[in-house]
This record gives structure tokens, C-alpha cells and sequence, in this order.
């Protein structure tokens, strides 16, 4: 059973606060709530402990440890630090219930760390790393779960620093950026293929994506760009200019330590645990075992109100960490309007073998359950 309450850096929080079924404006399941506190970027053995500190020894060493670090700030935080204070337009979907974990209208589980940049600078900080756990409604494979953990990294110049280079302050923070970022990559993955992409964040301009190649394709590992004037001039820093940059931990520490699918990092199994120690990065991860995946299809009529995040919410109710995979693989709309969907669901576990009559039940559970909660007609 869930715990009733977790404390994060002296804030507590109780289930019933979090998780309020009945509530139209809360959509968090226990699933989640039992997520928090956990804070496994805390844990020196843990993959993205031992990757958070070697970025903590990049900057420490480049920096002369001008960077303040916070990495135990609440993941409740207002719909105002999640978006109105980085820019986020009031239409801009990752506000949405279906993009967004609320908690009510006015409070959020935080879908990045940059929820907490205004208030940092507005306490007088120029330098500072945030890690935490963020959480977004997403669908489900091998990279994505519904929480994972970022780094920010923000840092403020002033007028000094760009007045005597050839370069105007925007221009200055971007080279500034690319080069330290650039620096970071190579301290952790010394050798790497890398590119930038230009893309857009509400909280940057210009704003870049770094991907890396990994497993025959780019996977993005982090977003960053040059702080919007406005954010500057809001939280006492006008006439500054400054970078920021989010890096998802899962996706480094996956390429980093070889973890094939994102599950892991959740794992208790010591088959998992011990093989990661402090200090070391880049041990590869060896497989236990391969256990195989098993596939079942489900077919369903579609309503307006349906959408994937949702399906995926409702399996990884009844299946935990046992789903591996929810894939559309059929979708047609008949002569009257309707619209079918085909989802193949691939169950697996990471530390044993599943026998046929628990996944026939995992999937019988799941077709009730998505027929109640998402009030489709099961084909
Ligand atoms: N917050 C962005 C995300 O989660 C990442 C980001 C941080 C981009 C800071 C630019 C600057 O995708």
C-alpha cells in the first residue's frame, strides 16, 4: 500500500492532498503519488546520482564552484511557477490535463525543473544547477515514463562580461552556452556524436536542442537557449542577459551506463543496484537476464473525449511496470463516422519471467479498465 504522506526538503505532503479521484481538476494516481520523495538523483549508487555529481564535478572544476546547487526543491509547485513565470502561453498545450499533472487548478506536479528559475534569481542567484523529479502525462515505451529527472542550469552575466568581446550580450551568452555544454558532453562521453538543432522554448531565444546518437538514432538530451529579456527583467536583472539549459538525466544515464529501457532506474532488484557505485560513470550495465516480451492487442471504438495519454495512464494502473510498450497499430473510421483504434501492448518484466495466466489476467484487467475509465465500446 501507498504511503499517507512523504516529506520533500521540509515540505509535506499527504496522499489525500495529491490524489483526489473525485476531483474533476486533479488527475494524479496513486501510481504518481507513490513516485514522490523518492528522489533517486539523491542516491550517490544510483545512476542518476553518480551522473548528477559528475555534472556537479564539470561545473565545480570550469567554474570555481560559482554554481549553487539545489537538488531537494518540492516538486509541487503553482501553475504560475510551472508556466506563467517561464512564459508558457495561456494556450500552450503542455498546460493541458492531458499533457499536465494537476493537483488542483492552481498547483501542478512541476513538468521541468525551469518552474524554478524566477524564484532563484528573485533570491539574488547568478549561478545555479536545480535537479529534481518532473513529471509529465506522456505515452509509453522504452524512453519515456511518466516521471523522470532534469537538471536546469542557469547562469546571469553582466554588462561587464560582453562589453569588451566583439559580440552583443545575446550573442556572447550563446557561445557561452554552446561551449559549456559542448565541455559537459565531453566530460561525460568523451568521445560522442553530437548535433545542435535550432527549436523553440517560450522561456528562450534563440533556443537549441543537443541530440546524441544512440542505439541508430538521435535521441534529445537536453534544450537550452538564451533567457527571454522579460524572465530577466521580472525577478531583478535588467539589462543582464543569461542562459538556461534542461537536461534529462534518464536519457544520459540510459546512453551513459547502457540501461536499455527506462523502467530500470525504478528497480529495487540488487541485480540492478549493485552493479552502480559512487564516482563511477559509464559502467556498463549488464542484462540479467532477457526475459521476453509478450503481446496482446485491443481494439476499441474511440470517443472525442479519448486520447493515447490517457490509455497509457489506465494500463500502467493495472500494469505497473510490467507494460513495456503501447503502440497504435490499426486506426480506421467506418462509413458512419467511428473511429477505431488497434493498441499492441507489450508486457515484460525487467526481473523475471511472466507466466501466460498473468498476463491473460493483467489484460483482462486492463480491457475492464479501459472501458470504465475511458468509456470506449471494446471491439
Ligand atoms: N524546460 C525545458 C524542457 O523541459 C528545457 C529547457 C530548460 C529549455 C531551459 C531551455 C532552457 O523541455
Amino acid at each position: 500500500a501507498a504511503a499517507s504522506a512523504v516529506e520533500v526538503g521540509g515540505v509535506k505532503i499527504a496522499r489525500d492532498d495529491v490524489v483526489k479521484e473525485d476531483d474533476p481538476t486533479n488527475n494524479v494516481p496513486d501510481t504518481i503519488f507513490s513516485k514522490i520523495g523518492l528522489q533517486l538523483h539523491r542516491r550517490d549508487n544510483h545512476p542518476l546520482g553518480i551522473l548528477k555529481n559528475t555534472i556537479y564535478d564539470y561545473f565545480d572544476k570550469n567554474f570555481a564552484g560559482q554554481f549553487d546547487k539545489f537538488d531537494d526543491l518540492c516538486p509541487l509547485v503553482s501553475v504560475k511557477q510551472n508556466f506563467d513565470d517561464v512564459l508558457v502561453p495561456a494556450d500552450h498545450v503542455s498546460r493541458s490535463y492531458n499533457d499536465t499533472y494537476y493537483v488542483d487548478s492552481q498547483t501542478v506536479l512541476r513538468c521541468h525543473t525551469s518552474a524554478h528559475q524566477a524564484e532563484l534569481l528573485r533570491d539574488g542567484h547568478t549561478h545555479f544547477l536545480v535537479t529534481g523529479d518532473v513529471y509529465r502525462r506522456d505515452s509509453i515505451d522504452s524512453t519515456h515514463y511518466p516521471v523522470f529527472h532534469q537538471m536546469e542550469g542557469f547562469r546571469v552575466f553582466s554588462p561587464d562580461d560582453w562589453l569588451g568581446s566583439d559580440m552583443d550580450g545575446t550573442a556572447y551568452a550563446a557561445a557561452d552556452l554552446k561551449k559549456t555544454l559542448e565541455g559537459l558532453a565531453r566530460h561525460l562521453f568523451g568521445d560522442v556524436q553530437m548535433r545542435w538543432v535550432d527549436t523553440y522554448f517560450p522561456f528562450t531565444n534563440p533556443s537549441f536542442e543537443l541530440e546524441i546518437y544512440f542505439q541508430d538514432d538521435w535521441l534529445e538530451v537536453l534544450g537550452c537557449g538564451v533567457t527571454e529579456q522579460e524572465i530577466l527583467k521580472r525577478n531583478g536583472r535588467t539589462d543582464h542577459v543569461a542562459w538556461a539549459f534542461g537536461l534529462g538525466l534518464e536519457r544520459l544515464a540510459m546512453v551513459l551506463f547502457d540501461i536499455p529501457d527506462i523502467r530500470l532506474f525504478w528497480s529495487n532488484d540488487k541485480r540492478f543496484t549493485s552493479q552502480f557505485s559512487e564516482g563511477k560513470l559509464g559502467v556498463k550495465f549488464k542484462a540479467f537476464s532477457k526475459f521476453p516480451p509478450c503481446y496482446k492487442d485491443m481494439s476499441f471504438w474511440i470517443n472525442d473525449a479519448f486520447t493515447e495519454n490517457n490509455l497509457c495512464e489506465v494500463v500502467r494502473g493495472i500494469a505497473g511496470d510490467l507494460v513495456e510498450e503501447v503502440k497504435l497499430i490499426d486506426n480506421f473510421t467506418n462509413k458512419k463516422g467511428m473511429t477505431s483504434h488497434c493498441y499492441r501492448i507489450a508486457y515484460r518484466s525487467m526481473e523475471r519471467s511472466l507466466t501466460d495466466e498473468e498476463i491473460n489476467n493483467l489484460q483482462l484487467n486492463v480491457r475492464e479498465a479501459v472501458k470504465d475509465k475511458l468509456n470506449v465500446e471494446l471491439r
